[in-house]
C-alpha cells in the first residue's frame, strides 16, 4: 500500500541536553534525521516525504536533503510550539492522498515490514499505530505508595509511525485544534472521534532519540546492523 509520510522534525535538544535540535546530532558522522529519511527514501511504497521544520533550520535541512539526493522529499511546513502543531501544519499542506504515515524524525530505526503492515491496516480500517508490549511490571502509586498493579497483558508502549486514512487524520487534527485538545500522539485525536485504532506490533529497536543514553543505544543498533 502506497503512502505519504509526514515527519515532524521541528523539536529542540532540551531532554538530549544538546544546544541545538537533537536531530542534527550525528551518529557515525551523519545527522540522526538523515537515517530516518533514508528509510522512507528507500521504501518503494513511499510516494512522498513532507517535513515539519523550524523556520530558521529549513535552509540547513534543505541543503542536507539535496546533498543526500533525497528525491522523495516534496516539501516543508513550518513547525509549531508543540509536536501536534507541527504535524497539523504538515497535514494542512500535503496534497490529498490515500494513506498518511506520521513518524517522528527522531526514530531512525523503524522496520520496513512494520511500515508496510501499518499502511495496509490503515487503508483497510482507518487507523493503525506501531507499538510494543510493555516489558516491565507497571504499578500505580499515590504519594510514593503503590495503589495498584496494572495487568500488563493489556498494556502497549506506543511508538510511531502512526498511519491513517488522509481524510480521517486531517479531520481529527482540525477538530482537536478547534477544541484546543492536545494529545500525546495522533491516535488520541482519532480515538476521541470514537474511531477504532489498530495496533501493529513493532520492534524494541524503534527507539525515539530523546535523552543522551539513546545516542549510545543508537550507535549500538547501527553497529549491530553492520555485522
Ligand atoms: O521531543 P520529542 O522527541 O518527543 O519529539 C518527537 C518528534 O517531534 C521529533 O522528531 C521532533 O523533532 C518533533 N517535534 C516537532 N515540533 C515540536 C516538537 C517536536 O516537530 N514542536
Amino acid at each position: 500500500m502506497n503512502y505519504t509520510v509526514v515527519l515532524p522534525a521541528a523539536g529542540s535538544g532540551k531532554r538530549m541536553k544538546a544546544d541545538k535540535n537533537k536531530l542534527l546530532l550525528e551518529l557515525f558522522g551523519k545527522p540522526i534525521f538523515l537515517y530516518t529519511l533514508d528509510v522512507f527514501q528507500q521504501d518503494p511504497n513511499c510516494d512522498a516525504i513532507w517535513l515539519a521544520v523550524k523556520e530558521q533550520e529549513q535552509e540547513l535541512i534543505e541543503d542536507y536533503v539535496k546533498r543526500y539526493n533525497l528525491t522523495k522529499v516534496q516539501g516543508y511546513a513550518t513547525g509549531g510550539v508543540e509536536r501536534q502543531d507541527s504535524v497539523r501544519a504538515c497535514l494542512e499542506v500535503i496534497p490529498p492522498c490515500g494513506v498518511v504515515l506520521v513518524h517522528d524524525a527522531a526514530r531512525p530505526f523503524i522496520d520496513q515490514k512494520v511500515i508496510a503492515q501499518l499502511a495496509e491496516t490503515a487503508q483497510q480500517s482507518g487507523a493503525a499505530i506501531a507499538a510494543v508490549p510493555v516489558k516491565d511490571t507497571i504499578k500505580k502509586a499515590e504519594n510514593g505508595v503503590i495503589t495498584e498493579t496494572v495487568d500488563r497483558n493489556q498494556l502497549w508502549m506506543i511508538q510511531t509511525p502512526q498511519a491513517f486514512r488522509y481524510s480521517l487524520i486531517l479531520e481529527a487534527a482540525r477538530i482537536a485544534h478547534k477544541d484546543g485538545f492536545m494529545g500525546t500522539d495522533e491516535a488520541m485525536l482519532v480515538e476521541r472521534l470514537n474511531q477504532p485504532v489498530a495496533i501493529v506490533e513493532s520492534t524494541y529497536e524503534n527507539i525515539k532519540m530523546t535523552t543522551p543514553d539513546d545516542l549510545i543505544y543508537g550507535k549500538a543498533i547501527l553497529e549491530s546492523r553492520l555485522q
